[in-house]
C-alpha cells in the first residue's frame, strides 16, 4: 500500500491494474455507456454467448405500474447448457469443468469438459424418458454432488425449469415447494454427507410426497451414500438402473430467450414464499459477464464459491456463469470446521483455488477460531476474494483480506438478491479501489437509486431505501404463475422503480454501503425469512395464540431470530413447550431458521387498531429499553413493562 492512501481505502495495486479486464478509466467509459445506450452496450455484449438464432432486438422493458414487463433479445434462440458445455469441446474438452470434493476429504472427483457432456446428455435423456418436456417444472433435492449441477443442466437442455431446493430442507417445505412448482418429477439421493452427519433426503421426499399423493409421478435417486431406502414401485428409480435404459446422446432444444430456466424460491415479508422466475438468454449473458467481471476470471483460474448450489449464488457463480465462460469451477459437499476449522484452507491448497468466495458468516466464524488454522496453509494459489449475502464488517473484511488473502488479494464485496439473477453492485477488482465495509459502485448497465419513505430521490451522500431504476439482463422476469404478485411486491412501493427491500448509504466517492433489509425480513447467515413465515408457523403450533417475531444483531450470523410467544388460555410457559417450539420450526422451516430466543409474553405491544408495534420489539430484543422512540399510538403499556422485565438478551 502506498504511504499517502486515504484513510480506510485499499488503492488498486499496479499489477492488478495491468492484468485485470477492465481498468479504472475503460470501467468508467463501459459504465457510462452502458447507461446511456443499453440498447447498444448489451447488443454488444449479449453476443459473448453462443446464440442459434441470433436476436434482433435487445431491451424491451417497462417498470410502469400494470404494465411491468421485462423481456431481453426476445428474438434471439439459444440452449443454456450448449452455452456451458458443447461450445467449450473442440478448446476444452480436457479441460476440468468441475472439481468435486467430497465431505471427507479423501472423496475427490475431477470431471472434465468432455466427460460432463457425455453425463448431462445422459441425464438428459433419463429426464425424457420419465415424461419431462420442454417447459415441465423438475424438483431437485440434491446434496452438493456433481449430480446437481448434471440434473441442473440437463433441465435447461432439455428445456425443463429447475427448482432447486436446499438439502436442508425439511419435509414441510418441501412438500409446498414442489406443489407450488408444478413438478411432476423429483430427483433427490438416498442420503447426503455434511459434517459427518447424514442427510435423509430420501426419507424426507417420502414425507413430503405422502402429503402430495397425486403431484409426482416419479422420484429419480441418486446413490450417494448407498444406504437401503425404501423405494416405493411404480414411482422411485434409482438414476443409474434409469440410465442403462436410455441414450448417450441428445441434442440441446432451441429455447427462447425469455423462456423459463429455472425457479427458486425466497422470502418476503409476507407469510408465503416467491418463486422467482429466471429466463435463458439475459439471465446467461449477466451470469457469464459478471463473473468474468467482477472476479477477473482469466483461463486456468480455479473458482470455488461455497454457496449451496441451490441458491441463486450456486446457480449463477458455481454453475451458469462459470461454465458458460469454460472455467474450471469446485463443488464442495462439507462445511468449513469438518474434518477441522481449517477444511477451507485445505482445500484452497489442494486444489489451487485462484478466485474464492464465501460469505461473511463464515469469514466471522472462521476468524474466531484463530490465525493458526489458516496459517498451517500457503493459501499461496489465491488471487481474488468475494464475499456476499449480507453486509460485511469492516473487522472481519481486514482479517479476510490480511490473515486470508495475504494482504495482496483483493476482496469484492458483492451485492445481490435471487430476484437480481447476478451481482449488481460490487467493486470491479483492478479498477476500483476497495473500501472495507462497503460493496461499490454498480456493474454495467445497473442504475441503483437512493429514495426516501415518499420516494424522492436523495442525491450525493445519503441514506435511503435502495432502488433499481432500470432493467438489467439477469432480473427476474415474474413470480412463477403470480405477475400480479410480482408487480405488487416490487414495483408498487416505488412506482416505476424496482425496490430492492434494502437500506442503503452512498458516500461521496458514489460507493454503496447496504445497511440491511428494510422490510419485516431477517437475513440469518445470508439467509432471508420473512418475520411472517416464522409467525405463521408458530401460531399453527396448538399452544401458540400469537406471536411476532423480530431479527437481533449477532456477532456470527448477522442476525438472529428473537419470538415473542403469547400462550392460548390455560397453556402454561415452561423450558419443556420453549424447546418443542424451537423444533417445530425447525421442522416447519429449516433449521437454519433455529430460533435462538424464545420470551413467552402475556401480550405484544399494540396500537389501538390493534397493530403490533414492531421497533418496540426490536429494541427489547437488543436490550435497548431506554430506546423505543414514539410510544404515543402505544395502547397496551403495561404488557411492554412485562416484556422489559422478562427479555432475554441482558447485557
Ligand atoms: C439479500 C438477498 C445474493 C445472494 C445470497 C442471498 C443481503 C446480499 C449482500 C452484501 C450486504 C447483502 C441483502 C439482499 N445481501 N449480499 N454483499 N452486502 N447485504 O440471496 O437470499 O436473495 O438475499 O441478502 O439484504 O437483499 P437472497
Amino acid at each position: 500500500m502506498n504511504g499517502n492512501k486515504k484513510a480506510g481505502v485499499y488503492p488498486v495495486p499496479k499489477a492488478w491494474a495491468e492484468r485485470a479486464s477492465t481498468d479504472a478509466q475503460r470501467r468508467e467509459a463501459m459504465y457510462v455507456a452502458s447507461i446511456a445506450n443499453p440498447d447498444q452496450f448489451w447488443g454488444e455484449h449479449g453476443k459473448r454467448i453462443h446464440w442459434i438464432k441470433p436476436y434482433s432486438t435487445v431491451k424491451d422493458t417497462s417498470f410502469e405500474p400494470g404494465k411491468v414487463s421485462i423481456r431481453w433479445f426476445e428474438d434471439g434462440t439459444t440452449n443454456v447448457s450448449y452455452n456451458c458445455i458443447d461450445r467449450h469441446l473442440t478448446e476444452r474438452g480436457d479441460q476440468v469443468a468441475i472439481i468435486w470434493e467430497g465431505d471427507d476429504p479423501k472423496d475427490v472427483a475431477r470431471i472434465t469438459y468432455r466427460e460432463l457432456y457425455a453425463q448431462v446428455m445422459k441425464w438428459a435423456n433419463v429426464l425424457r424418458s420419465q415424461g419431462i418436456r420442454k417447459g415441465d417444472s423438475v424438483t431437485l433435492y440434491l446434496p452438493m454432488i456433481p449430480e446437481a449441477a448434471y440434473a441442473m443442466l440437463a433441465c435447461a437442455r432439455i428445456g425443463a425449469i429447475h427448482s432447486a431446493l436446499s438439502s436442508q430442507c425439511p419435509p414441510e417445505v418441501l412438500a409446498s415447494r414442489i406443489a407450488d412448482a408444478a413438478s411432476t418429477v423429483v430427483v433427490t439421493a438416498d442420503q447426503g454427507l455434511r459434517g459427518g452427519r447424514k442427510l435423509e433426503l430420501k426419507v424426507n421426499v417420502d414425507a413430503a410426497l405422502d402429503k402430495l399423493p397425486k403431484v409426482v409421478k416419479t422420484v429419480i435417486v441418486v446413490k450417494r451414500t448407498g444406504a437401503p431406502v425404501g423405494m416405493l414401485k411404480g414411482r422411485d428409480h434409482y438414476y443409474d438402473d434409469l440410465a442403462e435404459t436410455v441414450p448417450d446422446q441428445c441434442p440441446p432444444e432451441e429455447m427462447k430467450a425469455e423462456d423459463p430456466l429455472f425457479v427458486l424460491f425466497t422470502s418476503g415479508s409476507t407469510s408465503k414464499p416467491k418463486a422467482v422466475v429466471h429466463t435463458t438468454g439475459g439471465y446467461l449473458v449477466y451470469a457469464a459477464m459478471t463473473h468474468q467481471y467482477v472476479f477477473d476470471y482469466h483461463d486456468g483460474d480455479i473458482h470455488w464459491c461455497t454457496a449451496e448450489i441451490s441458491w441463486i449464488t450456486g446457480h449463477s457463480y458455481i454453475v451458469y456463469g462459470p461454465l458458460a465462460n469454460g472455467a474450471t469451477t469446485l463443488i464442495f459437499e462439507g462445511i468449513p470446521t469438518y474434518p477441522s476449522a481449517s477444511r477451507y484452507w485445505d482445500v484452497i491448497d489442494k486444489h489451487k483455488v485462484s478466485l474464492f468466495y464465501t460469505a461473511p458468516t463464515a469469514i466471522r466464524s472462521l476468524m474466531g477460531r484463530g490465525e493458526d488454522a489458516v496459517k498451517s496453509n500457503s493459501l499461496a494459489s489465491l488471487r481474488l476474494l468475494g464475499s456476499v449475502g449480507e453486509p460485511i464488517d469492516p473487522k472481519s473484511w481486514e482479517w479476510y483480506h490480511r490473515v486470508v488473502g495475504g494482504g495482496r488479494c483483493p476482496i469484492v464485496d458483492t451485492w445481490f438478491q435471487t430476484e437480481t439473477g447476478g451481482i449488481l453492485i460490487t467493486p470491479l477488482p483492478g479498477a476500483t479501489d476497495l473500501k472495507p465495509g462497503s460493496a461499490g459502485s454498480p456493474f454495467f448497465g445497473v442504475k441503483p437509486e437512493l429514495v426516501d419513505e415518499a420516494g424522492d430521490v436523495l442525491d450525493g451522500v445519503a441514506h435511503g431505501n435502495l432502488v433499481i431504476a432500470d432493467s438489467w439482463p439477469g432480473q427476474m422476469r415474474t413470480l412463477y404463475r403470480d405477475h400480479e404478485r410480482f408487480e405488487q411486491e416490487y414495483f408498487s412501493r416505488y412506482p416505476g422503480k424496482y425496490f430492492t427491500g434494502d437500506g442503503a448509504r452512498r458516500d461521496a466517492d458514489g460507493y454503496y454501503s447496504i445497511t440491511g433489509r428494510v422490510d419485516d425480513v431477517i437475513n440469518v447467515s445470508g439467509h432471508r425469512i420473512g418475520t411472517a413465515e416464522l409467525e405463521s408457523a408458530l401460531v399453527a403450533h396448538a399452544s401458540v395464540s400469537e406471536a411476532a417475531v423480530v431479527g437481533y444483531p449477532h456477532e456470527i450470523k448477522g442476525q438472529d431470530i428473537y419470538a415473542y410467544v403469547v400462550l392460548i388460555d390455560g397453556e402454561t410457559a415452561s423450558d419443556e413447550l420453549r424447546n418443542e417450539l424451537v423444533s417445530w420450526i425447525r421442522r416447519a422451516i429449516g433449521p437454519i431458521f433455529t430460533i435462538d430466543k424464545v420470551q413467552f409474553a402475556v401480550g405484544l405491544p399494540k396500537t389501538n387498531s390493534g397493530k403490533i408495534i414492531r421497533h418496540i420489539l426490536r429494541k427489547i430484543a437488543e436490550d435497548k429499553c431506554t430506546e423505543f422512540g414514539d410510544t404515543s399510538t402505544l395502547s397496551n403499556p403495561a404488557v411492554v413493562d412485562h416484556l422489559i422485565d422478562n427479555r432475554l438478551n441482558r447485557k
